[in-house]
């Protein structure tokens, strides 16, 4: 597929498959991730991947914050909170590194994982696959970041639910254009 193709018609699919991925398509996928732009070679970004009961495991960490950010919620919430990593067969989670030294830029690591990220939904898409990036306040809950392996001021810059598409959108819906959020100077 031409890239500029890829990049206009790429679109996010929330409902896959059930069916699990292999494991070479999911190294293809971070394969491509890591192909992203950074600057001083940092390579700053962290992927967890998580497939099968590590989603369940998730899923009970996603609940027990929800339990602590809204104590009163009925039981069917928490419940619900639960499943939410079983939409995909295959999550990524990204995250960006904290700058080490002086001269590396907190915002330039995290635009790096960003660009990675992207590199994941064009791959995703490239290869057949359905792929959606969810954030919301697991993303920023330091509990969830402790069971990813990360620290809690690390950026997690979003969870990437994949799997085989459950329906292919019938035709690509074009995306606003570019003139109201730009200036010329010439
Ligand atoms: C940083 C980021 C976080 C997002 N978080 C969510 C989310 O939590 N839930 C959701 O339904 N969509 C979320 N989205 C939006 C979808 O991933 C998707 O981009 C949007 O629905 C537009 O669809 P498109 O990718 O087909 O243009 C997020 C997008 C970005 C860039």
């Amino acid at each position: 597929m031409e890239t500029i193709t890829a990049i206009h018609t790429r679109h996010s699919i929330g409902k896959v498959k059930p069916e699990s991925l292999p494991r070479e398509t999911i190294e293809k996928l971070l394969d491509a991730a890591v192909q992203a732009p950074n600057h001083h070679k940092v390579r700053p970004w962290r992927f967890v991947v998580l497939t099968g009961a590590g989603r369940e495991k998730l899923g009970q960490v996603m609940a027990d914050s929800f339990k602590a950010r809204f104590p009163d919620a009925p039981a069917e919430a928490f419940e619900k909170e639960a499943r939410k990593p079983l939409r995909a067969p295959l999550i990524i989670a990204v995250a960006a590194d904290l700058p080490a030294e002086p001269k590396i830029n907190e915002l330039e690591n995290i635009c790096a994982a960003a660009a990675a990220c992207q590199n994941i939904l064009l791959a995703a898409y490239d290869l057949g696959l359905a792929a959606i990036w969810r954030t919301g306040d697991p993303s920023r809950d330091p509990e969830i970041k402790k069971f990813l392996g990360l620290s809690p001021d690390q950026p997690l810059l979003g969870f990437f639910y994949i799997g085989f598409p459950d329906f292919i959108p019938l035709e690509s819906v074009a995306r606003p254009s570019f003139e109201d959020r730009t200036v010329w100077m010439e």
